[in-house]
């Protein structure tokens, strides 16, 4: 399918999804949005697909949501709209996983999008905030809530209140990121990563996602049930044969996903 602000590729199961809006630094306008919302249940059910690299530009990933498509919308308006749940709900839906390769700005709603993928890899020039106090409003696609998990309070309320940027290098030492690499290579280390996780069984990376997900929403004693129960359910899988067979003959897995 033909996107105004994407750009598809798959390669090797292996699908990068390009914001592409060059002119506004990737920022995030309806189009965009629900754009992005397709292509990614999309790419859920293709089978040709093992797992999403989401990149933007090498200045930008996305400077936020699209100030001057906001700016004059009323209250009734973006509350009857629901501005932004059904197209965020869509990306927390799919179920593979996820690669945010981040170069430049990463502002408001762009952090905020880094921040729904399953982990982040940045460039040596990626830029992070959270500067919508600057304009007047907080974060609306979760920056509050998942940039304090992922950081602490501190520097949670450190980046929302005074709307600094966090560099790369703070980046990784916070907890933000989960490998910073030399611009050049940013897509090259994404789609490493993203073809290896391609070779596993699709079903456990599935499970993975599902259960490290699961952290967040419950309390511990509840998190490690969920972990030990999924942990069990997959001896009941044809990969967990292949995987321990495999390892007891010396050779390579071949996973089926059954
Ligand atoms: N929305 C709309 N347009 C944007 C944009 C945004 N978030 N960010 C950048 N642009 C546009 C600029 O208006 C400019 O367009 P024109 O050429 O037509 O003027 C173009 O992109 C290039 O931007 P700049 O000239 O500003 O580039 P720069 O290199 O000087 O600065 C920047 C880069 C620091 C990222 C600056 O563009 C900036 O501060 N952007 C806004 C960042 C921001 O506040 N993000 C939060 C948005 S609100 C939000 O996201 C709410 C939420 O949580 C849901």
């Amino acid at each position: 399918m033909a996107y105004e602000t994407l750009i598809v590729e798959i390669e090797d199961y292996v699908a990068v999804v390009r914001l592409n809006r060059p002119d506004a630094l990737n920022a995030l306008n309806a189009k965009l949005m629900s754009e992005l919302a397709v292509a990614m249940s999309d790419l859920d059910a293709n089978d040709k697909v093992r797992c999403i690299v989401l990149t933007g530009s090498e200045k930008a990933f996305a400077a936020g949501a699209d100030i001057k498509e906001m700016s004059e919308k009323s209250y009734v308006e973006v509350f009857t709209q629901d501005l932004f749940t059904n197209d965020t709900e869509a990306m927390l839906r799919v179920r593979k996983p996820i690669i945010a390769a981040v170069s430049g700005y990463a502002l408001g709603g762009g952090c905020e999008l880094a921040m729904m993928c399953d982990f982040i890899i940045c460039s040596d020039t990626a830029k992070f905030g959270q500067p919508e106090i600057n304009l007047g409003v907080v974060a609306g696609i979760g920056g509050t809530q998942r940039l304090t998990r992922f950081v602490g309070k501190s520097k949670s309320m450190d980046m929302h209140l005074t709307g600094r940027f966090m560099d790369a290098t703070e980046a990784e030492r916070s907890g933000l990121v989960s490998r910073v690499v030399p611009v050049k290579k940013l897509m090259e280390e994404a789609m490493a990563a993203a073809r290896k996780i391609a070779e596993k069984s699709m079903l456990t990376a599935m499970v993975v996602k599902e259960s490290v997900n699961r952290s967040y929403e419950t309390t511990l004693r509840e998190g490690l049930l969920f972990e030990r129960r999924a942990f069990h359910a997959l001896f009941a899988t044809e990969d967990q044969k292949e995987g321990m067979s495999a390892f007891v003959e010396k050779r390579t897995p071949q996973f089926r996903d059954r």
